[in-house]
């Protein structure tokens, strides 16, 4: 630990705080956090928070947005305020309500990479990891799901029941970096690698994979894998993780440049400051916040 990281933990304890972060944040934010997972393993961590008086998310906005959703009564802090996700911001709740008018008889499958006033429109959120489970959990045969066409995709092939994608076009660019060439040349140069993508890369992508899985489900494939060697298909930091927890196995990132610069924007020192300060605090109205909580409730039911 440095100097800076021993500073955040005695801030920490007195502060009463936890700091939760997703598995894309740098080694030494991974190394300072309370627990480090995927955004259902989040969600999961978020309502069970007791007795912490303040949560730091290292993460991006619509992840602090749930744990507030989740824990009104708490101060749920955001290092860097900027830390969006794009993707988070390509299905306004206005467009949600459109297709609900234009779809009626459909239930509404909101991926937890949305802002809190849509998922308050959403019957029920998913995320990478339990999509496939929590559209076959609905009644309904028709499904609007969205804002990633990709997980659309994937869920669509997994699933007998007719899914709609909303909008026609939200992607990550991150994971749209990756091309098929990308596996070619690496295949070529690691041809025992096991190939783990994940659901927001695009189909193609998808079909030339081995394992399509969520980064907690990358992180549990590699621990109980007999495989020696690994090529992952996600943000870069993924593999930060699981070299420090698989130290004899190799792995390596399928494309170095697959970064995810919102969630970069967290970094120790504004850690500390988000501690010292109590900044920056992320709050949802509370008509929206409850609407909200009643689909990401729904979700979680689902993991108990
Ligand atoms: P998971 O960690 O839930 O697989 O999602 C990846 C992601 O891009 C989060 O924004
Ligand atoms: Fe959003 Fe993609 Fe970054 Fe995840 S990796 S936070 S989906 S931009």
């Amino acid at each position: 630990m440095n100097q800076l990281q021993k500073e955040i933990l005695e801030l920490k304890k007195e502060k009463n705080a936890i700091i939760l972060a997703h598995n894309y944040q740098t080694a030494e934010i991974q190394e300072i956090a309370d627990f480090l997972g995927d955004s259902l393993e989040l969600c999961l961590k978020a309502s069970q928070i007791e007795d912490a008086d303040l949560v730091v998310f290292c993460g991006v906005d619509f992840m602090a947005e749930t744990a507030f959703i989740l824990n009104p009564d708490k101060k749920i802090l955001l290092p860097d305020l900027s830390a969006e996700c794009p993707m988070a911001h390509m299905l306004p709740a206005e467009e949600v309500r459109e297709y609900k008018r234009r779809y009626p008889d459909a239930a509404v499958v909101l991926y937890v990479n949305t802002m809190a006033e849509a998922k308050a429109e959403a019957d029920i959120l998913c995320t990478s990891a339990n999509a496939q489970q929590v559209v076959e959990s609905l009644p309904e045969e028709q499904i609007l799901f969205g804002p990633d066409m990709n997980l659309a995709s994937y869920v669509a092939q997994k699933v007998d029941k007719e899914i709609i994608p909303i909008p026609q076009e939200g992607y990550c660019y991150v994971h749209k970096m990756f091309q098929p060439t990308d596996i070619m040349v690496m295949r070529e140069k690691y041809p025992d690698a096991e190939l783990l993508v994940h659901p927001e890369c695009n189909p193609e992508l998808q079909e030339l994979a081995d394992q399509v899985l969520s980064t907690g489900g990358m992180v549990h494939y590699v621990a109980s894998s007999p495989g020696k060697t690994f090529l992952i298909g996600t943000e870069v930091d993924m593999v930060t993780r699981l070299l420090r927890e698989n130290p004899d196995k190799t792995i390596i990132p399928l494309l170095s440049e697959a970064i995810c610069q919102n969630m970069k924007l967290h970094t120790l020192e504004k850690v500390k400051n988000s501690l010292l300060k109590e900044e920056y605090q992320v709050k949802v109205d509370p008509g929206i916040a409850d609407r909200a909580r009643m689909a990401v409730e729904r979700m979680l039911s689902l993991s108990n």
